[in-house]
């Protein structure tokens, strides 16, 4: 991907100046502020109109940065050296010293951070003497957006700038781990829960419908294009849409395919653009014909799960 320095100039300028602005990156587009300053996040808070106890995720370039604002263990610095930059989210202990906005963790003591592999976003963190808070750029509840133009649907001019970098390459947002007694996976995400395990070699809690909400990947509706969505549905009205996970030999005008040949990284990579897609063009109700619940499967139907609880 070409990197034009200019935009990423104009990016910094509105940061440094505590404006908001969204970033690519390679799981979804990221609503972003100074993470260190309060009233850049509170506009991010304003902004998506999130709830205020639902804390911020902070974007570093690398460990470097991090170290002053947490503390650092060892199942972080295994998985750090293997996956990061990527699509995975570590919650950690804060340091007393952090000048992280107390906005960010809504005065708790742990952090969620992650170091974004899209080099257009790493370029610009890299310029910046401070880490962004940056939730997903859509509205709270809301499908995630994974291209600028999902985003300026969502926000039209209220987000003073978009920093365009095209389709995100994940479309899924990033597995969030809790790293600070036995690992816990709070959200699945675009790293595969099994290659985590394979670097931690223990066991991997998976605690994504607790009854005490952590986080907010948790809640039982989120993702939601804002129509009602029918789960490994037999049947079909014509003024539904269908959405298949890979295209039928005879298609119909109502029938969406997320992949051509049922590639589920492919179909990830789809998911959210094809729901956006599907609401625009006035669809009343969206039917999903059945998704494997394996690698990504799991999160695609975990999303898919959560936007079916809108009514
Ligand atoms: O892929 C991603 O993670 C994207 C891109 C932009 O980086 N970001 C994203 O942010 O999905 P958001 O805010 O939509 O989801 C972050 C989740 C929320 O569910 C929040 O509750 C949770 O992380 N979270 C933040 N801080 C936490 C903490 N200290 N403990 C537990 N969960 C936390
Ligand atoms: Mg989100």
């Amino acid at each position: 991907m070409k990197i034009n320095l200019a935009n990423i100039k104009k990016a910094k300028k509105f940061l440094d100046k505590r404006d908001c602005i969204a970033v690519p990156t390679e799981t979804v587009y990221g609503l972003a502020g100074n993470a260190y300053s309060d009233s850049a996040c509170n506009k991010i808070f304003r902004l998506k109109k999130r709830p205020r106890y639902n804390p911020l995720i902070v974007h570093y370039y690398d460990i470097l940065s991090l170290r002053k604002d947490c503390e650092l263990n060892e199942d972080f610095l295994k998985l750090y050296s293997k996956f990061c930059p990527g699509p995975i989210t570590f919650i950690l202990n804060l340091k007393k010293n952090s000048k992280i906005s107390k906005f960010v963790t809504n005065n708790k003591k742990t952090l969620a951070v992650r170091f974004p592999k899209h080099p257009i976003t790493r370029c610009l963190l890299k310029k910046l003497n401070y880490p962004l808070a940056a939730p997903s750029a859509n509205l709270s509840s809301k499908v995630s957006a994974v291209s600028a133009s999902d985003v300026k649907e969502d926000f039209g001019r209220k987000i003073k700038y978009v920093l365009e970098g095209g389709k995100a390459s994940i479309g899924l947002e990033s597995t969030i781990i809790d790293l600070n007694a036995k690992p816990r996976i709070l959200r699945l995400g675009g790293l595969e829960v099994s290659n985590i395990k394979k670097i931690l070699k223990k066991k991997i809690h998976v605690d994504i419908n607790p009854k005490k909400i952590k986080s907010s990947g948790q809640l039982k509706i989120h993702y939601s294009p804002g129509i009602p969505i029918r789960l490994n549905a037999k049947t079909v009205k014509d003024e539904e849409a269908l959405l298949l996970l890979k295209k039928r030999k005879k298609m119909k005008k109502n029938f969406f395919y997320l992949s051509i040949n049922g590639n589920l990284k492919k179909a990830a990579k789809n998911l959210y653009s094809i729901l956006r897609k599907i609401k625009k063009n006035k669809y009343k109700s969206i039917v999903v014909a059945k998704i494997p619940n394996v690698g990504l499967g799991k999160t695609i139907n975990d999303r898919l799960i959560r936007a079916s609880k809108y009514k």
